[in-house]
Parts: structure tokens; sequence; C-alpha cells
């Protein structure tokens, strides 16, 4: 045993050597190349989350399951920690305190969109086990915020930093963003704007659909109109002034349906538009491609903790077969 183990460290220190010694290793270029860690046959995966713990939730569509996945084992296989009853879609998904996340979902058809008054938005508590024990595992406690209504259904989520027992929702059918008290269930409308509106029918003809906070904005994805846009609020996500265009990435009939997105900490935005596109977009609104290919209908992105990583999940194309992705690029 002992023997074994010092020959262990022996090699070990040689390599490290040779390592250190040879600076031509320290950067590899297909570090730079965007790489698939997942595909779920037949699942579209539609929005992302990372957990505290640097596990990857995913909410798809089809099923209305909820997966968890490890991203950085090897060989980590996905597994379905929670789901929807009655309905085919999970959606939206924000976290609302360490390891509890508010989570949507509705009936949802590629022909017909969401159906009215068919949303969920149930509350996973990752920080105990379904017994209640204070074990860490992947199972979460759920419980429902609210179920059915006039509600929504809600799409993109985010948590308001300056309360975080509230949530803003998406409502892509009618255009407009409701606020959801998590505590209580109770929900009103806060951004109205011509910006997030639907179009009239057409090919991606959603209105506002990924949404996130940046200072005293919150920010928005259009896909009807190709758009990334923002609108000042107020602590309790009220807006108070008219919506403002950052970037467009198509005109509205074109194939590139914008949908959700992710900000880092200097305020660039990672947009996913379709078919394959992963933008970059500047605060001043500069646009770069980041990902073109690899990509197979992206669906939202989600940042690793230390912003390192962006994690694009996809809704895969059936025709061609392929499944819902992850795929992580080094940035
Ligand atoms: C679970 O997590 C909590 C909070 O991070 C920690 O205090 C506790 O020790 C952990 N329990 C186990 C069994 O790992
Ligand atoms: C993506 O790549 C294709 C093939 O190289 C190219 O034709 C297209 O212009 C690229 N799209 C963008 C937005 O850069």
């Amino acid at each position: 045993m002992r023997a074994s183990l010092s020959a262990v460290v022996l090699v070990a220190g040689v390599f490290s050597f040779h390592a250190s010694a040879n600076p031509i290793q320290t950067t590899r270029p297909s570090d730079r190349q965007p790489r698939e860690i997942l595909q779920l046959p037949g699942i579209w995966i539609e929005n992302i989350a990372v957990r505290s713990n640097g596990d990857l939730l995913l909410t798809t569509i089809g099923k209305g399951d909820i997966y968890s996945f490890n991203p950085s084992r090897p060989n980590a296989k996905p597994e379905i920690v929670a789901d929807f009853d009655q309905i085919s879609a999970a959606a939206g998904i924000t976290e609302i305190s360490k390891d509890v996340f508010a989570i949507t979902g509705a009936e949802y058809s590629p022909d017909i969109g969401f159906t009215p008054g068919s949303i969920q938005m149930i509350r996973a508590d990752f920080r105990k086990d379904r017994c209640g024990a204070h074990k860490n595992t992947t199972a979460p406690t759920v419980d429902f915020i609210l179920r059915g209504g006039d509600v929504g259904p809600l799409n993109g989520l985010v948590t308001l930093p300056w309360h975080p027992n509230l949530v803003l929702g998406a409502d892509s059918t009618k255009g407009l963003v409701w606020r959801v008290d998590t505590t209580s269930g109770e929900a009103a409308v806060v951004v109205e704007d011509e910006l997030l509106t639907p179009g009239p029918v057409g090919p991606y003809d959603f209105g506002v659909n990924g949404l996130k906070i940046f200072g005293d904005h919150l920010y928005f994805t259009c896909t009807k109109r190709r758009a990334l846009g923002r609108v000042k609020i107020d602590a309790f996500g009220n807006k108070v002034e008219p919506a403002e265009l950052i970037a467009q990435f198509g005109d509205a009939d074109s194939s590139a349906a914008t949908d959700d997105f992710v900000m880092d900490k200097k305020g660039n935005a990672f947009v996913t538009v379709r078919p394959n596109l992963l933008y970059k977009v500047s605060p001043k609104g500069e646009k770069t491609v980041v990902m073109n290919g690899t990509i197979v209908a992206p669906a939202s992105v989600a940042l690793s903790r230390n912003q390192k990583k962006l994690f694009v999940v996809t809704a895969g194309d059936e025709a061609s077969s392929v499944g819902g992705q992850v795929v992580e690029l080094d940035i």
C-alpha cells in the first residue's frame, strides 16, 4: 500500500514539473469551442438554473419534468427530481432563496402555445430531502405557490433582488409582466409596454420571453420583435419609464426567433436566437456572435456561478433526431 502510494506521488511530481516548464500547455484552443455535455432524446429543454453546488436544474417541455445534472462529473447521469401534474411544460425557473427555486409550468403545444388558465407555479426546496432530513439530497420538497386562474401562463421568471419573496414572470401570450408573491400566491400585472407585445399570428409570435434584472432595469427579450430591451422599474417591479430597445436580431417574420438570455456582472447580455445562434450584446447594444452551430433551437442560457462558463440549453429538432442539449462554452 505504502509503496504504491509514494510511486503515484512521484509520477505526479514529474508531470507537474513538465507542465509548468512548458507555457504552451496553459491554453488549449479546444477550450474555446462549444461542447455538448448532455442530450436528452425526444425532450425539449426550455430553461436552466445553476444551483449553488454547481448542479444544473433543467425545465423541459413534453412531460413537464425537471432534471438535475452535474456538469463537472464525467459520465454524470441526468435525473428527474420533480415534475408537474397533468401539464406538459415546465418553463421558467428562478432561485428565491439559497437552494429554493420557483418554477412555472403550463399546458403547452407547439401549434396552440400555452393554454390559458393552465398555470402551475411550484416551490422546489432543495435544502431538505423528501423525508425532511437535512441530507442535501437532490430531490426537493415541492409545494404549490399558485395553480390555475388568469395569471400567465408564465415563461421566463426572475426574482426581485430587493424583495426576494417576489418574482416577475413573462406572460408571453398577453405580452406583459406579472409579479407573484411566492409567500401568498397573490399576483398583479406590473409592466405593460408596446415592446413586450406579441405580434399578429406568424412564425414565433410570442411576446416577452426572458427576464433578468440589472441595476434598476428589468431586461427582457421579446420573441415576436426579435429584440432585447429594458424597462426601468421600482423596488417592487413596477414600470417607472417606457421600455427601450437595445438590440434586434432580425425582422418580425425572420427565422431569427429570440428566446431567453442571461446577463453577466458587467451588464453584457447573452441571447439565444434560433435556429442556432448565441449572441453577446454589450451594454451599448453592440452584438457579437458567440456560438453559430452546435446548438439546435437554443431556448435559454445560464452562467456558471464563477461566470467562467456558459451553458446553453436547446429544444433540439425531432426531424433530425437531435434531442434537447446542454452545450458548454468557456468564456
Ligand atoms: C447540508 O448543507 C447545510 C448547509 O449548507 C450544511 O450545514 C450541512 O452540514 C449539510 N449536510 C450534509 C449532511 O452534508
Ligand atoms: C453562421 O455561420 C454560417 C455558416 O458559416 C454563415 O453563413 C452565417 O452567416 C453565420 N451567421 C452569423 C449570424 O454569423
